[in-house]
């Protein structure tokens, strides 16, 4: 949440009139306004210009290249030199090629000469910022590939390095010296080209005075020593011109993806003709626009190249400023990005492989897998800026069982606060934490309560932050003071290793505030892009110091993740030894790549109305294919009031974003979902059943990611890759691996729905859970299927091959569901088979990882036969779950038109004859099954013989 910046307005509205309809957009810097930005694209325009004449003047010198043997693998390392012609010094900037796991290749490229020590602005570390990859990245121990595993060759005439890697040396690397330009091939084939353009750029150091003799004719010196945009006119530049540049082809590819946030469609734009390439640049942005590519809170620059047999991730390792422009113009099958970042050093990978599902993994060996979540935070979150004071939450969580409405957590926002000062509560309202979390516990439900970075002056713990001198320093290198929700603030430097026993110390358990003796809150890391209401851009200025004498300017995108990451670490100091230690659970609004592995996000400030309930679709893939699964928007909107009908279709689509909450404004109307009244909230009811009856699909989805990275919301192009249509829908997904095509309703009035199909197999209704009867639809070729709908329907196809599972008892909360029994979905494909996997834990400890203490079962089926095979078990956990059943099974068989005359099933030494309803619409139930889920079984189907065969 913010607000508006009213001073803005009325500086805007007194002097430059014409501006009022793009409020928004005059906060913030545009590509042109940037230096850095608009200095490249100049840059950029000038050598096109000179078309093949262009010389470039950076090349690598072949006698630099050395190979170095280290840690079991080779490193390769050389000097590109850049060369001024007014200059006798050339510039030097060394680099490093090496080969990851995952044939993950990573290009680094530093700048020798920082004479930084001769200019007196000294309170800044004089290198260019390369830590990045220590955030990122999910170790520090990188995961180099073994020095056996690769070739490195020169060539002859010294003009080219070879790289031969791959398990079958399927991948080749070339890195040409004049032009430098790296080229990557897979099965001999250029799949990417680094530099194809010219495009690349390094700014090396130069005093201001003598700035002119360092400019080339190709250049501007635009912004270099000075801020033009009128809100950061006092950064002082004091490191000039840095920035870094370089242009990617892709061969053959024109679907490209990812680099959230922004709230657009999943296939990227051509952004050529447009003044607004896409940023990334954390930033708390009022009142977003849909379709746009505008910075939002988060960033992960990680882009996606699809083609149908091959599959391409680029992996741009800078958290400064960026701005990335997409030219799918060219004649060719080729598409082009021009990555502009303001500082730092110059770190890429490129990771290529067969499937958009194997760069999910190859990423993930290097930046981590999302945390397998509690389970509790799958169910439903019931937020509202704010909930008033303790009767209210206890009323809400009564309400709520009254109109049996199954959630989990019930959410504060930051009134709950003594005047905004963090770890503190506010007495009046809110007299007795600890008997509200008993309450709420006694009912299986957790709190989830706000921290923001920004603390506010004059109360014990900023005080005690500014005295450690764990604060974010001003340009001055003193505590930088400004303004967010409490008044005056400084921040936390998260970045400072000295602010995690700080922050730790108030969770541990006795701690006047989170002494709570209770497992059951959890946390929300809000504004923490980080958010500065008299801030340029809403956020910090980037002459700001960090710890280690980082400008804010090197680091700024990246300190969203040492936030959630520090308060991510302190949870899990407060649960050890305990022996209830409960999974932590965090919101974030700001991100980066890696913070999958410790924090859920959600895709901020939505508006209610349709429009963003539309673009949040694509938002939540976007940020699924980037590795970044756990993710939703809010549902209702958080500003303005939304109809009825938004409102439950929202919550319709709400229920398949892995992250589900409900939140709104302070000024908003109250909207818990029984205020609308029938029929909408028997409809909203049904939506929350679904997703909760659908949970151990949701968590199995939830392991599979944390283990292979696979999307949770997966784009229909991850399932169809041959389908060159299904590349650009971004209206419909597949819920993780289970064969639900969910295409949510998003318009206002819609009583036709078409759903896209993208492939041949046979794909069963499953709208309204396919109550009372089924329709199956099998295309002869993917295409659009037409249905009726009402207000109460929620879109839906199981695609055949799949087996899914369920809970369907009614429960107040996930806690209560745990002992619940299993119904299965079995849904047979065109060949008469399918699969599926089913994975149990606790769903709130740590033993599936310290113990093992975890189940993982798979199903296949047969039009005759069905079984089940534990795929790993543990005896302690085996126990546990002894008790728990499968209940029910639900056989969708296409083909059949025979009837079932009996269905006996086995399980150890036991025998049985099922109950069953006889098939109706391709449909037949087991009921009362009593298969144990924790050991295998099989089920035969005897069928009554055909009429023909009589
Ligand atoms: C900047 O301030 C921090 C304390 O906030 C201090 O540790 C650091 O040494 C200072 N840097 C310089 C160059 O004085
Ligand atoms: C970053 O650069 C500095 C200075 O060149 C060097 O000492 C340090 O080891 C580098 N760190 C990383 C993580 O590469
Ligand atoms: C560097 O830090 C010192 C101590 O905080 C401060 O007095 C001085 O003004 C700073 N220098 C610059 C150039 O900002
Ligand atoms: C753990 O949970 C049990 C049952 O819910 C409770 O009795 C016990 O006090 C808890 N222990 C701790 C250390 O929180
Ligand atoms: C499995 O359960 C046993 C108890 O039967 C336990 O001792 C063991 O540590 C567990 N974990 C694994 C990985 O086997």
């Amino acid at each position: 949440m913010k607000f508006i910046r009213q001073f803005h307005i009325i500086l805007i509205l007194i002097w430059a009139p014409t501006l009022v309809f793009g409020v928004k957009e005059s906060l913030f810097k545009t590509c042109e306004n940037s230096g850095f930005c608009h200095r490249n694209k100049y840059f950029a325009e000038s050598i096109k210009n000179e078309g093949s004449n262009y010389q470039s003047r950076y090349s690598i010198a072949p006698e630099s290249i050395l190979i170095e043997s280290k840690l079991n693998t080779k490193i390769i390392h050389g000097q590109i030199i850049k060369d001024i012609p007014t200059l006798a010094e050339d510039f030097i900037l060394p680099f490093e090629l090496s080969i990851l796991e995952g044939n993950n290749i990573r290009f680094t490229i530093n700048e020798e000469q920082r004479h930084i020590a001769d200019i007196k602005a000294i309170n800044i570390t004089n290198y260019r910022y390369n830590q990045t990859s220590d955030w990122a990245f999910v170790t520090s121990e990188l995961p180099y590939l073994a020095e056996n595993l690769f070739k490195v060759e020169i060539d002859q005439s010294k003009s080219e390095v070879i790289v031969h890697y791959g398990e079958s040396n399927e991948y080749k690397a070339i890195l040409t010296f004049n032009p430098v330009t790296l080229t990557v091939f897979y099965n001999d084939i250029p799949q990417v080209i680094a530099n194809h353009q010219n495009f690349f750029n390094f700014e090396h150091w130069r005093p201001k005075e003598s700035n002119y003799e360092h400019l080339t004719v190709e250049e501007t010196d635009y912004g270099m020593f000075e801020d033009h945009f009128v809100d950061s006119e006092n950064d002082k530049i004091p490191l000039g011109p840095e920035s870094i540049a370089l242009d990617f082809t892709f061969k053959g590819f024109k679907n490209l993806y990812g680099i959230p946030e922004h709230a657009d469609s999943l296939n990227l734009k051509d952004t050529t003709d447009s003044d607004q390439p896409y940023r990334l640049y954390n930033v708390d942005i009022f009142e977003y626009e849909t379709n746009s590519r505008m910075a939002m809170y988060g960033a992960i620059p990680l882009l996606l190249a699809v083609k149908p047999e091959i599959s391409l991730g680029l992996f741009w390792i800078n958290g400064a400023d960026t701005f990335i422009n997409v030219d799918k113009t060219s004649n060719e099958e080729d598409s082009s990005t021009h990555w502009i970042s303001e500082n730092g050093v110059l770190d890429f990978m490129i990771i290529i492989d067969k499937t958009p599902a194997n760069i999910n993994y190859n990423y993930g060996l290097i930046t981590g897998f999302t945390q397998l979540p509690p389970l509790f935070s799958l169910g439903y979150h019931q937020c509202r800026w704010n909930y008033n004071d303790e009767k209210d939450v206890l009323d809400v969580n009564q309400l709520m069982d009254k109109h049996q409405f199954p959630y989990d957590t019930i959410w504060l926002d930051i009134e709950y606060t003594d005047q905004k000062k963090y770890f503190t509560w506010d007495k009046h309202k809110f007299p007795s934490p600890k008997q509200l979390l008993k309450s709420l516990d006694h009912t299986g439900r957790n709190l989830v309560i706000i921290i923001d970075p920004h603390l506010k002056t004059n109360y014990f713990f900023s005080d005690e932050v500014i005295k450690k001198q764990a604060c974010i320093n001003d340009s001055k290198n003193t505590t930088f003071y400004g303004h967010c929700w409490p008044g005056e603030s400084v921040w936390i430097d998260t970045f400072n290793p000295t602010s995690q026993p700080i922050w730790d110390s108030q969770f541990e358990w006795n701690n006047e505030f989170f002494g709570l003796d209770s497992s059951n809150v959890f946390l929300w890391n809000d504004m923490n892009e980080p958010s500065v209401f008299n801030g340029p851009e809403t956020s910090a200025p980037k002459d700001n110091i960090h710890f280690g004498g980082w400008e804010h300017r090197s680091v700024h995108n990246i300190y969203g993740l040492t936030y959630h990451e520090a308060t991510y670490e302190s949870l899990i100091k407060r649960t050890k030894g305990n022996t209830n230690r409960t999974r932590p659970f965090i919101l974030t609004r700001s991100y980066f790549a890696g913070s999958q592995r410790t924090a859920a996000m959600w895709t901020g400030d939505n508006m209610s109305k349709w429009e963003y309930l539309k673009i949040s679709i694509p938002m939540v893939l976007t940020s699924n294919i980037v590795n970044m699964p756990f993710s939703g928007a809010d549902v209702g909107g958080f500003f303005g009031n939304p109809s009825k009908e938004l409102l439950t279709r929202w919550y319709q689509a709400g229920i398949w974003y892995p992250f589900f909450r409900a939140h709104a404004h302070i000024d908003a109307r109250r909207r818990e979902p029984w205020i609308a009244g029938e029929p909408y909230t028997s409809i909203m009811r049904d939506a929350v059943l679904l997703r909760y009856a659908l949970l151990p699909t949701l968590y199995t989805a939830f392991y599979e990611s944390s283990k292979t990275g696979i999307p949770i919301f997966k784009p229909i192009f991850y399932e169809a890759l041959t389908n060159p249509k299904s590349y650009s829908i971004d209206d419909e997904f597949f819920f993780g691996n289970s064969g639900l095509l969910v295409k949510p309703v998003t318009d206002e009035g819609a009583d036709r729905h078409e759903i896209y199909i993208p492939d041949t197999e046979v794909y069963y209704d499953y709208t309204n859970r396919s109550l009372p009867s089924i329709n199956v639809y099998k295309l002869d070729e993917p295409g659009y299927i037409k249905k009726d709908i009402s207000l109460q329907d929620i879109p839906a196809l199981i695609k055949g091959g799949h087996i899914i599972s369920l809970k369907e008892r009614y429960r107040r909360s996930t806690r209560l569901m745990v002992n619940d029994p299993y119904t299965l979905i079995i849904a047979l494909n065109n060949n008469g088979v399918a699969e599926g996997q089913l994975y149990i834990d606790d769903g709130e400890s740590f033993e599936f990882e310290n113990s093992g203490e975890l189940a993982l079962v798979k199903f296949s089926a047969t039009e005759s036969t069905i079984n089940s095979q534990i795929l790993e078990i543990n005896d302690t956990f085996k126990q546990k779950i002894s008790s728990i059943k499968i209940e029910k099974i639900i056989i969708l068989n296409s083909k059949s038109n025979k009837s079932i005359e009996s269905i006996s099933i086995k399980q150890g030494d036991e025998e049985w004859q099922a109950k069953f309803d006889g098939t109706v619409d391709k449909k037949t139930i087991i009921h009362n099954a009593k298969i144990k889920v924790s050991e295998s079984w099989d089920i035969q189907l005897i069928y009554e013989p055909d009429h023909d065969e009589l």
